[in-house]
């Protein structure tokens, strides 16, 4: 007879929304994940920063850590699972100790790796440990082991999406609800959909991270979240929702990583996309990731990109892996071998979505069409609304040109005399 499959055994260091769903499935599943990986996959010890916290799990069988250091590099933990969050601190410090511990790692933290994804892949191939993190990026769509495995095969030309299912709630509860942002922002927190800090959400940072991380697989460069061109959606009114809807189309804070010319480009910004793409039919919380490759064509993916099922789910994803004995580099080819980005000082040229608020004079008109024209912004499509007082709001799409061009717009806006506040400048994306 031969001897049984040695257990594969986890430390679980943060026993929040991601960890308890983690202990849930594994608790739940024992028999399915032996099954599926020829081994056992339990739970050794836990860790959290509160032992009296109840819980919605039973952890009786598992030992308790107050240090998640000590939690991972413990003699009876062969993977540290990192579900604490934060990007410097105990996350961090208990990773690295960890991976000089010989143990592999699988964490869920975006802001981690965006932040620290180099030194900890380099950390981790040196000593021939495993990081894996599917749960960080668009939580239950298995988006990493896509790039690195499925379409590992393809040059990637681009990879785009919605990776923030808050703010998609947010721009799409505004249009079907009729509601302007603060209320809708209110109601997101109220329903607990914001971070701790909700201007990750909102100012785009969370989405920034994980764009971050699949430039760097896709395109086979060092992380470089510090060069992500970011925006939020505090900017967007629900008259540019309306405006945008009346013209085809609809507004996502989308992630945009594309390998030019000129370097590597990545954005995480408010963007039109057409109302019939699957962009533009996305609603709610969900997430999307859209990867184009040179024999693959575009793929699209779809789901749950947070919560406990979902985020779970890719954790297990990762913890299988490791039971299979499958070992990849952290980003799909060796750390070392990373290129240096080189940021794209302008990105690709397209056409804009501009909103200004207008004073009612004759000659307004043309003074914007002068002063777009200066700065050789062409104009494609122009509308007028109905008046407000003595302004009217002016919507104009321009034929495709530089972010910069427009920035030489705007700028010259004010000096025309008829333009009232400040105008909007949104990005159309070709999807
Ligand atoms: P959470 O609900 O706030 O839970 C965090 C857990 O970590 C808590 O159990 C907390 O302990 C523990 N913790 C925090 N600091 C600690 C410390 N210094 N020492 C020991 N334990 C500590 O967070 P979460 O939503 O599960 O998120 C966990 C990770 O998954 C984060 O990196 C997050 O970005 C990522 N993620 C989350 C989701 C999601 O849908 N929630 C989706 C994708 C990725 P106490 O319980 O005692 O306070
Ligand atoms: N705050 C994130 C979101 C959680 O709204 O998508 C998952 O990363």
């Amino acid at each position: 007879m031969s001897a049984p499959a040695q257990p594969l055994r986890l430390g679980i260091a943060g026993l929040g929304t991601v960890g308890i769903g983690v202990v849930k499935i594994v608790q739940r599943h024992a028999e399915m994940l032996t099954a599926r990986t020829g081994r056992p996959v339990t739970i050794t010890a836990v860790s959290a920063r509160d032992r009296t916290k109840n819980r919605d799990a039973d952890l009786s069988a598992y030992a308790w850590e107050t240090d998640p250091v000590a939690l991972a590099t413990r003699d009876d933990v062969d993977v540290f699972v990192e579900l604490m969050g934060g990007h410097e601190g105990t996350a961090k410090d208990a990773t690295i100790a960890a991976l000089n511990a010989g143990k592999d790692v699988v964490t869920a933290n975006k802001a981690l790796l965006a932040h620290h994804g180099q030194e900890l892949a380099e950390l981790a191939e040196g000593a021939g440990r495993v990081i894996r993190y599917e749960a960080a990026v668009a939580g239950g769509i298995p988006v990493i082991k896509s790039l690195t495995e499925g379409l590992a095969g393809n040059a990637i030309r681009r990879v785009m999406g919605v990776m923030n299912g808050t703010c998609n709630y947010i721009l799409t509860r505004m249009e079907t609800a009729g509601l302007p942002y603060d209320t809708v922002f209110e109601e997101a927190r109220q329903l607990g959909y914001l971070e701790a800090d909700p201007n990750l959400d909102v100012g785009g940072i969370d989405a920034g991270h994980k764009l971050s991380i699949l430039a760097a697989i896709a395109f086979g460069t060092k992380v470089s979240f510090d060069n992500v061109v970011l925006e939020g959606i505090g900017c967007i009114s629900i008259d540019d929702i309306r405006r945008a809807a009346d013209m085809g189309y609809k507004i996502k804070l989308l992630g945009v990583a594309q390998m030019t010319g000129r370097g590597l480009e990545q954005r995480m910004t408010p963007c039109l996309v057409p109302a019939a793409s699957p962009l533009g039919q996305l609603q709610g919380g969900t997430n999307m990731v859209v990867i184009e490759g040179d024999s693959v064509g575009q793929i699209v993916l779809r789901g749950a990109g947070a919560g406990e099922g979902p985020t779970a789910s890719a954790v297990m994803g990762d913890v299988l892996d490791i039971a299979r004995g499958l070992r990849l580099p952290t980003f799909g080819q060796p750390a070392t071998s990373l290129a240096d980005p080189i940021p794209a000082a302008v990105s690709a040229p397209a056409p804009f979505y501009l909103r200004l608020q207008l004073v009612d004079k004759p000659g307004a008109l043309a003074k914007i069409a002068s002063a777009l024209g200066d700065a050789g912004v062409s104009i494609s499509r122009m509308r007028q609304y109905g008046h407000a007082d003595t302004t009217a709001p002016v919507l104009i799409v321009t034929h495709k040109t530089t972010r910069d061009a427009i920035d030489v717009a705007i700028a010259a806006l004010p000096g025309t005399g008829v333009v009232d506040g400040a105008p909007v400048a949104l990005r159309i994306e070709e999807v």
